[in-house]
């Protein structure tokens, strides 16, 4: 037992450098449309090098209990019971206490004060969830079921609510969601970045994120992002139409 701690050691700083590495090397998250998607994404990031040496430890443990205790056939008995370990236990409770202290206020606290912790705004759009669809009205109280138009370079708020059951509201090109409640208006900041359209990349729409029924799979509604100027365009041409 007492020796089992350096192949343990050996095989978890291999796994955590491999782990890491491939953090590294990869990367699959979606492209950024907002600046709060590279907010996010960071935080992605930061979680999965802090995740590589704890799930690394656990393969290692595994991995050597695996090389190590295997019965080759023979019908070998457990080996005695360990009940308790000071040390370990203690090491345990301390580190993986203060991993957790630390990633709640970095990136947790620290990354919502920078997508959330100013509350100022260039528009304020109004979205409403529906089973099984969304409205969304304009600054100029135009109303749109088939896109969300938003402008480039502006920082929009989403005032959400919803009329039914509960829904979320989820933009994932933007990485913004927060939860579309009856009664209740919850609030969502995005600042999208360069122009296009579900065209370009399938994750510019919004995408309900609640469990909410039976069309909830199909609860979209195409994002485009314009320039300031045609969003002011639009959103007036669109009040012509009525
Ligand atoms: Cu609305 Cu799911």
């Amino acid at each position: 037992m007492r020796r089992s701690w350096v192949p343990v050691a050996v095989l978890w700083l291999g796994y955590t450098v491999l782990m890491m590495w491939a953090v590294a090397q990869f990367n699959w998250l979606p492209e950024q449309w907002a600046i709060e998607a590279e907010v996010v994404d960071e935080a992605m990031v930061l979680l999965q090098y802090l995740g590589a040496p704890v799930m690394a430890l656990v393969l290692a443990v595994m991995t050597w209990a695996l090389i190590a205790w295997r019965s080759n056939g023979a019908n070998r008995p457990d080996g005695p019971p360990q009940r308790d370990n000071r040390t370990v236990l203690t090491t345990w409770l301390i580190v993986t206490s203060a991993l957790a202290i630390f990633v709640v206020i970095n990136p947790g606290f620290v990354g919502l004060a920078e997508i959330r912790g100013e509350p100022s705004a260039d528009y304020v759009i109004e979205v409403e969830a529906a089973q099984f669809f969304w409205k969304v009205t304009y600054p100029n109280g135009t109303e749109s079921f088939d896109e969300l138009v938003v402008p480039s370079e502006r920082r929009v708020r989403y005032d959400v609510t919803s009329v039914d059951v509960n829904h979320s509201f989820w933009i994932p090109a933007f990485r913004i969601k927060i939860d579309a409640v009856a009664g209740l208006t919850t609030q969502a900041f995005a600042t999208a970045e360069h122009e296009g359209g579900i065209d370009d990349d399938i994750n510019l729409r919004i995408q309900c994120a609640e469990l909410c029924g039976a069309g909830h799979a199909s609860m979209a509604m195409p994002v485009r992002v314009v320039s300031d100027q045609e969003f002011n365009e639009y959103i007036e041409t669109l009040g012509e139409g009525e």
